[in-house]
C-alpha cells in the first residue's frame, strides 16, 4: 500500500461558504502553481481540470509561463486547451510527461483514485502514467474511505463487441459484492456513450466493499473484453483538497 507522508494546510478557511464549483477551481489553481516553463504537462477532464487549463492559457497569456507544451486527456479537453491557446503534442511525441493535473471521483486515504465518470479514463491513464508527478484536485466531496462503497459508478472501457457478455462476466466477478453492471448510456433512447476511443463503458455498482483494489484490478484487466478500468492505484504524487476548512495538500 502506498503511505501518505504528509497532509499539511497551505490555506485558511474562506470567510464566506464557498460553491463546490469555487473548491474545485480553488484546487485548480493550487496546483497550477507547480506548474514551471518549459515542461510538457498532461492536461486531465472534467469541471475541475478545466479550470487547470483555463489558468495555464490565462498565464501563457499574460507571458508569466513559456515554452508550456500540453498534451490533453480528451478530445473535450484538447478543444479547450486550444481555444485558451496552450500548444499541443501527444505521447508519441512526447513520451516523458513532467506533471499532470486532473481531476477524480473518489479519493481514498492512500491517494488511490476513481477516475473515469466523465468518461476520458483510457487517455487519463495512459498519460498520467507517463508522468513524473501527477497532481489531483478536489473538492472535499471526493474524499471517499474505500474506493467503491459510495454507491456510485466504478468506470471500466470495454470493446462494443458483445459488450452484454463481457458486463455479464464482469458483474459475476464482484457477485458477492452485489455489483450490479450497467452499459453507460445518453439521451433520452439511451444509446451507448462512445468514448473518444470508440468504445463502451461499463459502470460497475457495488453494495459491499470490493476487498483488494490491486486483486480487483487484475481481475478485471484479465477480461479480454475490458481495455481499461478507472481504479488508479498508486499513481497520484499529490492530492490538493479543497473544503470549507481551506485547501490540504497530501504527498506520496
Ligand atoms: C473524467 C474524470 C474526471 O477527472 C472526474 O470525473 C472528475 O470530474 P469533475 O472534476 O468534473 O468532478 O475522471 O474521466
Amino acid at each position: 500500500k502506498p503511505t501518505v507522508e504528509s497532509a499539511i494546510m497551505v490555506s485558511k478557511p474562506s470567510p464566506v461558504i464557498l460553491t463546490q464549483d469555487e473548491l474545485k477551481k480553488i484546487a485548480a489553481y493550487k496546483a497550477v502553481e507547480f506548474v514551471e516553463s518549459g515542461m510538457v504537462l498532461g492536461l486531465g477532464t472534467g469541471s475541475t481540470a478545466k479550470h487547470a487549463v483555463d489558468r495555464i492559457g490565462e498565464l501563457l497569456r499574460l507571458g508569466k509561463l513559456n515554452n508550456i507544451v500540453g498534451i490533453p486527456t480528451s478530445k473535450m479537453t484538447h478543444e479547450q486547451a486550444v481555444s485558451v491557446g496552450i500548444p499541443l503534442s501527444d505521447l508519441d511525441s512526447h513520451p516523458v510527461v513532467d506533471l499532470a493535473i486532473d481531476g477524480a471521483d473518489e479519493v481514498d486515504p492512500y491517494m488511490n483514485l476513481v477516475k473515469g465518470r466523465g468518461g476520458s479514463l483510457l487517455r487519463e491513464k495512459m498519460i498520467e502514467g507517463a508522468c513524473k508527478k501527477f497532481v489531483v484536485i478536489v473538492d472535499e466531496s471526493k474524499l471517499v474511505e474505500h474506493l467503491g462503497g459510495s454507491g456510485l459508478a466504478m468506470p471500466v472501457e470495454i470493446v462494443p463487441f458483445c459488450w452484454k457478455f463481457t458486463a455479464h462476466r464482469l458483474q459475476l466477478l464482484f457477485e458477492e459484492a452485489g455489483c450490479v453492471a450497467k452499459l453507460r448510456t445518453f439521451g433520452e433512447n439511451g444509446k451507448p456513450f462512445v468514448t473518444d476511443n470508440k468504445n463502451y463503458i461499463i459502470d460497475l455498482y457495488f453494495k459491499k466493499d470490493i476487498g483488494d483494489l490491486n486483486a480487483a484490478s487484475d481481475a478485471i484487466l484479465r477480461h479480454p473484453g475490458v481495455v481499461e478500468h478507472g481504479m488508479f492505484l498508486g499513481m497520484a504524487t499529490t492530492v490538493i483538497i479543497a473544503g470549507e476548512l481551506g485547501v490540504t495538500m497530501k504527498n506520496k
